[in-house]
């Protein structure tokens, strides 16, 4: 049973056909952010969902760009810390690397070794799942660090894609 609020956000994602390639359908959730009514509604059920099923969550991890439009509000809401994953050459002193490749393309991303602690449980945060490369290269980063990882979590799913095999823990998604 969809939730009402998950409802109001899909019904304002923007569908992009053969954007920022052809064949692909771009899923723009930036109409959400428009609406405050249903851009909380989304943070409310994300909310919700870690306090039933990991209410022991010390770090939330946003993926960048758009993990970060979701992570740190998360993070607040629940008063744990936010750390970022970035693109490469971004993130200053020591890190973690890995390479990557993605639904349009390659990229490797980052994290400090200082922001995580080897034990501390996180949870991974993205707008979308596609081929599932960037949130398996966050995995791969946390494993690095030597974090627990509790679940990975993208408001869209794109199931044809079968992104979540990728990954060996727990997908929550809300929009496939
Ligand atoms: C998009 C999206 C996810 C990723 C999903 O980010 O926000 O992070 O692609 O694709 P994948 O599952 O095939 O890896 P993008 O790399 O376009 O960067 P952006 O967030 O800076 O726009
Ligand atoms: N990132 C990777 N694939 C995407 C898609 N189809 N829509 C939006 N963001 C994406």
């Amino acid at each position: 049973e969809l939730d009402p609020r998950i409802k109001e956000v899909k019904d304002l994602i923007e569908f992009c056909p053969d954007f920022p390639k052809p064949g692909i359908v771009f899923q723009n959730l930036f109409p959400v952010l428009r609406n405050p009514k249903v851009f909380q509604g989304l943070i409310d059920v994300l909310v919700e969902d870690i306090k039933s099923k990991h209410p022991d969550v010390d770090v939330i991890i946003g993926l960048d760009s758009r993990g970060f439009l979701f992570g740190p509000l998360i993070a607040l809401a629940l008063n744990v810390a936010f750390v970022p994953v970035r693109k490469k050459g971004k993130l200053p002193g020591e890190t973690h690397k890995v390479e990557y490749s993605l639904e349009y393309g390659k990229d490797s991303c980052e994290i400090q070794k200082n922001s995580i602690q080897p034990g501390q449980k996180v949870i991974i945060i993205d707008d979308l799942l596609a081929t599932g490369g960037t949130m398996k290269a966050a995995c791969d980063l946390m494993e690095a660090a030597e974090a627990k990882i509790l679940s990975c979590m993208v408001v869209i799913e794109l199931k044809f894609l079968d992104g979540a095999k990728k990954l060996k823990y727990p997908l929550l998604s809300y929009i496939s």
